[in-house]
C-alpha cells in the first residue's frame, strides 16, 4: 500500500477493506485463474436489487479476447489497462423481466454488484479499476446488445498491484489512494445528529 494510504482517515471501527481498497493503474504480470473469476462474479451475484431483478451482466475478457476488449477503452485508459489481467464491462438491463416496465434502479443495483465484485477481489489480493472512459457504442456493438433494454454502464480492469515505475510520468503522479470529502459533507444531517451545528 503506498504512503498516501496513511492519510485516509476512517472513523474507528470501519472495516479495513473499505479503506484499503483503491484503484491502481500499475498492474503486475499475473494470470487470474477461472476459479478466482468465478468467486469474484459470484460475490456480485449476491448483491441486493430492486424486486431482486439482478439487472447486472458482466462481460470479462479471456486471454484470447483481451486485446479486443482493450480496444473498447479510450486511449487514456488503454495506456495503463493494457497490463491488467482482465478487462470487463458491466451492462445493465433497463426493464424488469417480470412485467417489462422500466426498472428505475437498474444502474444503482449494478453499482452494488460491481462493488461486491471489487471487495471480493480486494479480499483475494487483487485490485479493480472502474472506467467510464470506454467506447460505449463499440462495446454495445461488440456484444450485440439490445439498445432498447441493455445499457453499457462502465468498464473495469482487474489485476494484481504492480510497480508504479512502469507507468507514464503523468499517470504515475496519480498512483496513490485518493482521499475523501469529510463525513459531514456527504451526510448533511450528521451535524444535527451529533449536536454540532
Ligand atoms: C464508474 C467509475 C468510472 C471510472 N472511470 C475511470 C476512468 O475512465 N479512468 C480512470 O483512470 N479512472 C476511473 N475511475 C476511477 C476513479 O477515478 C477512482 O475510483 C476514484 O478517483 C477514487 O479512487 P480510489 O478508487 O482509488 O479510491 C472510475 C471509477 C468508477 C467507479
Amino acid at each position: 500500500m503506498p504512503d498516501n494510504a496513511s492519510k485516509r482517515d476512517p472513523a474507528p471501527g470501519v472495516l479495513p477493506m473499505f479503506v484499503e481498497r483503491w484503484s491502481p493503474r500499475a498492474f503486475a504480470d499475473f494470470v487470474i485463474d477461472q476459479a478466482t473469476m468465478v468467486r469474484l462474479l459470484d460475490a456480485a451475484r449476491w448483491s441486493p436489487s430492486c424486486f431482486n431483478a439482478q439487472p447486472w451482466r458482466f462481460y470479462t475478457s479471456s486471454q484470447d479476447s483481451f486485446n479486443d476488449y482493450l480496444e473498447l477503452l479510450v486511449e487514456k485508459n488503454q495506456v495503463w489497462a493494457k497490463r491488467a489481467s482482465v478487462i470487463g464491462f458491466l451492462v445493465g438491463k433497463k426493464h424488469f423481466e417480470h412485467n417489462g416496465k422500466p426498472n428505475p434502479t437498474y444502474a444503482f443495483d449494478c453499482g452494488s454488484a460491481w462493488m461486491a465484485m471489487t471487495l471480493q477481489a480486494h479480499s483475494e489480493g487483487l485490485c479493480t479499476h472502474g472506467m467510464a472512459g470506454i467506447h460505449h457504442d463499440k462495446v454495445a456493438e461488440y456484444f450485440s446488445l439490445d439498445s432498447e433494454n441493455e445499457e453499457v454502464l462502465m468498464g473495469f480492469a482487474i489485476g494484481k498491484l504492480g510497480d508504479p515505475a512502469q507507468l507514464e510520468e503523468d499517470v504515475r503522479a496519480r498512483e496513490f489512494p485518493s482521499l475523501r470529502k469529510p463525513l459531514a459533507e456527504i451526510w448533511p444531517t450528521f451535524a444535527e445528529k451529533s449536536g454540532r451545528r
